[in-house]
Order: C-alpha cells, then structure tokens, then sequence
C-alpha cells in the first residue's frame, strides 16, 4: 500500500485474488487486571487488520515483563490476550518475550483480504456519512485509574469496550460496503480522522453533540485527569481543527483524547448509511452513531470541524 497514507496496517500482494495483511501493536498496561490488560492488547492489535476489511489469521505474542516479576501475573496476561485471540477466531502461533522493567503486552498479526476489498483510509468521499463503532473516553478513564480516582463501575465499563473486538464492526461495513476506514487509538478521534481526511483528500464536519462517550468521562475530565498524549494530540491536531464556540476546553479535549483499542471511524456512502448502523446493531455494536459527514475540501486545506 505504501507509506504515505498512515494506513492501519500493510498490505502485500500475494496473487491478483489474495493480499496479505500485516501489522504489529504492544503497550504498557491500561489497567490494573493482568487479564483484562491482555485481552485489550489482543484487541487493540487485531484492530488494524479489521480496520482495513480484512480478516485476521494468525497472531504471535510480544511481551515484556520484569525478570523478578511475578509469573502468576504474566501467565493472567498471556490468558487474557490468548482467550481474545480465539474469540476472534484466530490461531496464535507463538511469540517471543524480553526482560523489560516495564511489562508490555501486544501481538504482531497476519491476516488476509481480497484486494478488491481493501478498505483504506483515502477513499472517503464528500457526501459520506461518519460513522463511529465505539464511545470515546479510553484515555481520560484509564488515566483516571492510573491516579486512583476512578469509580470501580467505569473501571468495568472502559474495560468491557477496550477489550471489544472490532470483529463484528469490520463484518458490518465490509457486508455494506463502504469507502473508507481506520480505527481509533492514540492519535484520538481528531487525529484519526485528520489523517483519514487528509489520505481523501477532504475536509470532516463532526457533530459534538452525536459522539458517543462513555458516561463518567467529562466528569474526569473536569476533574484534571487528561492523559499527556490528548495534550499532544491537541498541540498536533489544533491548527487543522476548528472546534465550535460552545465547547468549552474540557469539551474540546475529549475529541483529542488518546484512545486504546478504540472503535472504526467509517466513511460511508449517505445511502448506505441507516443499512450500516443497522447491520451493526444486528451484530451487537450497539453503541455505533453517525457523528458527521465529509465535506468538499476547502479553501485554506483539509481540516476537521468539531461543531
Ligand atoms: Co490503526
Ligand atoms: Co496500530
Ligand atoms: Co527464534
């Protein structure tokens, strides 16, 4: 596919009806569950490949873990991510792992897709419909946790979406079809989408009020617990975002939020976009909302409008 798209994973042509697809994703841990922290490793590494409409094959194990650390831990990791990798269906093949003081967990991943099918981020069109498959606040909540303030049912709550495999949320939008796809992780929604944008060749209006977050994160928010990443995120992304009058800061920050393992951003054809979210809900992506639409590319250059 090459490297000037920022495309979620790559893709190698092995026969004119079959391409490869591979990719590789690992972080330090989001929660304090060593088994709930590898099933959102596994999650978020399978991700790529659904992001681009294929389907995953096999999975190998990247892990770090301290050499005095305690193994019980690191055997709760390793539970966590394998159980993710078969709920998706995907055979795990191996794996290697290092001496870090710091334990890291994530998978390197190869799967397959119909060349015909592939769905990159550069093929949104004005017109289209924007559609998110999962409730934004990763960042916020789990930063919250890190600090010790947050409430033990958001803990449970931002567990259970970042460990959802985007499995039935790719299966949706490659059985409708759409233009163009990623998935939303550190970069946040705007990043995301900036760079889906900017590969098309358009401009994204994105409604606030129609973003789904998860309940109890504004409140973090207010409350300072903003991942460095977001501020990041914000420095990078501002000069093409134009943020409506009405969001205050703390609102502004949310779409600049450093996900984990978050949810496909989906261009999709205006026609075809009730088909979308029904096919979703059909499958149980419940939480998926149309949150804006693209728009022609206007002078002065892409950029996304948050209103
Ligand atoms: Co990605
Ligand atoms: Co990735
Ligand atoms: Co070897």
């Amino acid at each position: 596919m090459g490297f000037n798209a920022a495309d979620d994973a790559g893709v190698y042509l092995l026969t004119p009806d079959l391409a490869l697809i591979q990719t590789v994703d690992f972080f330090t841990p989001v929660v304090d569950d060593p088994y709930a922290y590898g099933a959102i490793g596994a999650a978020n590494a399978l991700s790529d490949v659904y992001a681009m409409g294929g389907q995953p094959l096999t999975a190998m194990n990247i892990v770090g873990f301290p050499c005095h650390g305690d193994l019980a831990v690191l055997a709760e990791i390793l539970r966590g991510g394998a159980e993710k990798v078969a709920e998706a269906g995907v055979v795990l093949v191996g794996g290697h792992t290092v001496q870090d003081d710091e334990p890291k967990y994530g998978l390197s991943v190869t799967g397959v897709v119909r060349p015909d099918k592939v769905v990159t981020n550069a093929g949104a069109k004005p017109g289209d419909v924007l559609v998110l498959t999962k409730p934004l606040g990763s960042g916020i909540i789990t930063t919250a946790i890190k600090g010790g303030v947050a409430p033990p049912d958001l803990v449970e709550r931002v567990t259970q979406v970042m460990a959802a495999l985007n499995k039935a949320a790719a299966e949706a939008m490659v059985e409708v079809g759409v233009d163009a796809c990623t998935d939303i992780t550190g970069f946040g929604l705007v990043g995301h989408a900036l760079e889906m944008a900017e590969a098309s060749g358009v401009c994204f209006r994105i409604e606030a009020g129609r973003v789904p977050l998860i309940e109890g994160t504004r409140d973090l928010a207010r409350m300072g617990s903003i991942p460095g990443g977001t501020y990041s995120n914000r420095a990078f992304f501002s000069g093409k975002t134009r943020m409506g009058e009405h969001l205050s800061e703390t609102d502004q920050l949310l779409f600049y939020d450093a996900q984990t393992s978050g949810g496909l951003l989906i261009a999709v054809k205006e026609e075809k976009a009730d088909e979308l979210l029904r096919q979703l809900r059909r499958r149980g992506v419940n939480e998926a909302a149309a949150i804006g639409e693209v728009l022609e590319e206007e002078p002065g250059g892409i950029r996304i409008e948050v209103i």
